[in-house]
């Protein structure tokens, strides 16, 4: 464990910083889930390192895609991104999973759009649809702030983690486009396996309309260090306990590909209308 508080994250900001960074700050940050790989290429002015280059960023494994730190504009607005995460189930800490998205709040990042690939469980909601997030429960078991060594507050107040003021710059953007987002409680879960038809009746008893596997410790990292945060979700599949259909990654990916391209083109004007709105 580091010495002092984001000893580790600091030393890989210094490094991005003289590697990435324009003069002018970049107050926008994405973590990009399944299917938006392409995207982050069509930003102007395109760079990115690889993570295995950032000094202390956490190793690959081999299941999970290289990654990129990449930076770019959006219609003029600067954006850093994180292409790749790594998940708890592949078997990293939570201080690994959050620390690319600690990195982004060092070099200034004060606001932040997470996408993921998600199950739904509201049964009104279809695959193919994005959902807003407006609340998460984790039920994953670990916490990223478990130690009491990350600084001030060190009992974040949870009671608006998500910012209703980027969910409504969300929808706003998505109908202006002709698109419909849903929006819901994301429930953050270990993983890998898939859930069963009891979980699920459970799960969705609990209160949840989406199940995923990442999201939840970045956003409570996120949220102690001040960030405002806006949730995507992809729902890639659907879930329902008296007809349980089986699920495969495979199936998960190809889905979220083809959300990607829609969360894409959405992402596209919601970047520039989140900079405008200040
Ligand atoms: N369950 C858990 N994680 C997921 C799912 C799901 O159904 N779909 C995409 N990620």
């Amino acid at each position: 464990m580091s010495t002092s508080p984001l000893q580790q994250e600091t030393i890989a900001a210094d490094f991005l910083a003289s590697r990435l960074l324009t003069s002018h700050s970049v107050s926008t940050g994405i973590i990009l889930g399944t299917g938006l790989g392409q995207w982050v290429e069509s930003m102007d002015d395109f760079t990115a390192v690889d993570y295995a280059e950032i000094p202390g960023f956490p190793r690959t494994t081999v299941q999970s895609h290289a990654g990129r730190l990449c930076a770019g504009n959006v219609q003029n607005t600067p954006v850093l991104a994180l292409q790749g995460r790594f998940h708890l189930y592949e078997g990293y800490s939570p201080d690994e999973v959050c620390f690319g998205l600690r990195t982004l709040a060092i070099l200034g990042v004060q606001r932040l759009i997470i996408t993921n690939a998600a199950g739904a469980l509201n049964p009104l909601f279809q695959a193919g649809e994005i959902m807003v997030i407006n609340d998460q429960i984790n039920l994953t078991g670990r916490n990223p702030l478990l130690g009491l060594s990350y600084g001030e507050p060190q009992f974040p107040d949870m009671s608006q983690l998500f910012s209703s003021r980027l969910a409504d710059l969300a929808h706003s953007s998505a109908l202006r486009r002709g698109q419909r987002l849903q929006q819901g409680v994301y429930m953050g879960i270990l993983g890998p396996s898939l859930e069963t038809p009891a979980e699920t009746r459970m799960f969705r008893q609990l209160g949840a309309d989406a199940i995923g596997m990442s999201t939840v410790m970045e956003t409570i990292a996120a949220k102690q260090m001040g960030l405002e945060i806006l949730g995507l979700s992809c729902l890639t599949n659907k879930n329902l306990p008296d007809c349980m259909a089986p699920t495969s990654l495979e199936e998960i990916i190809a889905v979220g590909q083809d959300i990607g391209q829609r969360l894409g083109d959405l992402l596209s004007v919601l970047i520039p209308a989140i900079a405008n709105s200040h």
